[in-house]
């Protein structure tokens, strides 16, 4: 399917480039939530600033849309460094990884998104650069072949990944610091939606901010999304966004109670229809419903397993009595899933 077409798709849409500068926080007193991970970073980026070094690789796994960018802006500007991005796909040889290492600077920021998906030669030149900021570059082939090794400043690797599972083990074992972003919860996403509302300057309703942020599937690129559609509705009448006017908008999008959308519950209504509610294999569940096995896993998966209306079991994806009756569906006769 299109995937324009998903207004709670998580991975961000080609016009989001724009607003999602504008509305992402730029420090971390800024940043809403994750408290665990934001009183971590602060003491080891001051502790790093006290050293005078570059702070340690950090890797951040999370599904899509929880901050892992946003991060690494406030993290290069914490740190008072450059930032350069690019993603794992990006980056198809060992030359395109060495353009971009020898013009970094000391206690620059280096963020690759999408790290797992990184081709393993350039991931195994980076093993060096990671430990000992050197890089070795094959010139030539066959016995003729040289080395050589070029220094590189000292910079901080920021890796992102949805999937740290995928990652191979000696790449994961060369970041410093390893950090998880959890979903957001009702409370944390309603004060991201007064934030975007005031950056935005429009006016929201208490109780509409509260049904949006309900409604978000507890991540905030999704909360941003959907603040701007209500706007569009309460723009056409009367100007603020009224509990009401939230309410239509999120019904006439399609994105229901708990922040499921057409797709979300398609997965849920074939999984009880056509396999009784599970096991049910990834590869099977994404032939039927015809989107990629990663995206499930991805995207959908996460907060379905999340809200408690699937769960993960050896033999495959079963559907919970809270997901059968979300759906309003016919419980079956069997052992409780919870
Ligand atoms: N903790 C947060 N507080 C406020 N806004 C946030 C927060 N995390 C993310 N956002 C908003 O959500 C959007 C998506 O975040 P991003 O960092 O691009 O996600 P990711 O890189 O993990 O996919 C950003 O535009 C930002 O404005
Ligand atoms: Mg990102």
């Amino acid at each position: 399917m299109d995937e324009t077409e998903r207004i709670v798709e998580t991975s961000k849409l080609i016009e989001e480039d724009g607003i999602e500068n504008i509305l992402r926080p730029q420090s971390l007193d800024d940043f809403i939530g994750q408290d665990k991970l934001k009183n971590n970073l602060k003491v080891f980026i001051e502790a790093a600033k006290k050293r005078h070094e570059a702070l340690d690789h950090c890797l951040l796994y999370a599904p899509p849309g929880l901050g892992k960018t946003t991060l690494s802006h406030i993290i290069a500007k914490e740190m008072g460094g450059n930032l350069r991005i690019t993603a794992g796909p990006v980056l198809e040889r060992v030359g395109d990884l060495a353009a971009i290492l020898t013009n970094l600077s000391e206690g620059d920021i280096f963020f690759i998104d999408e790290i797992h998906r990184m081709n393993h030669l350039v991931e195994e030149s980076l093993y060096p650069v990671m430990e000992d900021f050197k890089l070795n570059i094959i010139i030539g082939q066959g016995p003729s072949a040289k080395t050589i090794k070029l220094s590189i400043p000292h910079f901080t690797l920021i890796g992102a990944t949805t999937r740290a599972g995928l990652l191979s083990s000696p790449l994961r074992d060369r970041f410093g610091i390893i950090e998880h972003l959890d979903f957001y919860s009702t409370k944390e996403l309603e004060h991201i939606v007064n934030r975007s509302a005031t950056v935005m300057n429009i006016v929201v309703d208490e109780d509409a901010s509260k049904e949006i942020a309900r409604r978000s599937r507890g991540t905030p690129r999704i909360v941003n999304r959907l603040l701007k559609r209500v706007r569009d509705f309460a723009e056409v009448r009367e100007g603020k966004i009224t509990h009401t006017i939230a309410k239509e908008a999120l019904n006439a999008l399609e994105v229901d109670s708990a922040g499921l959308d057409k797709i979300d519950r398609l997965i849920l209504t074939v999984l009880i229809e056509k396999f009784d509610g599970g096991p049910v294999g990834i590869d099977t569940i994404a032939a039927v419903i015809s989107e990629e096995p990663d995206t499930i896993i991805d995207v959908y998966e996460p907060y379905l397993i999340q809200s408690g209306f699937i769960a993960r079991t050896p033999r495959g994806r079963v559907v919970t009595d809270t997901g059968y009756k979300h759906v309003g569906l016919e419980l079956p006769k069997r052992d409780i899933v919870k």
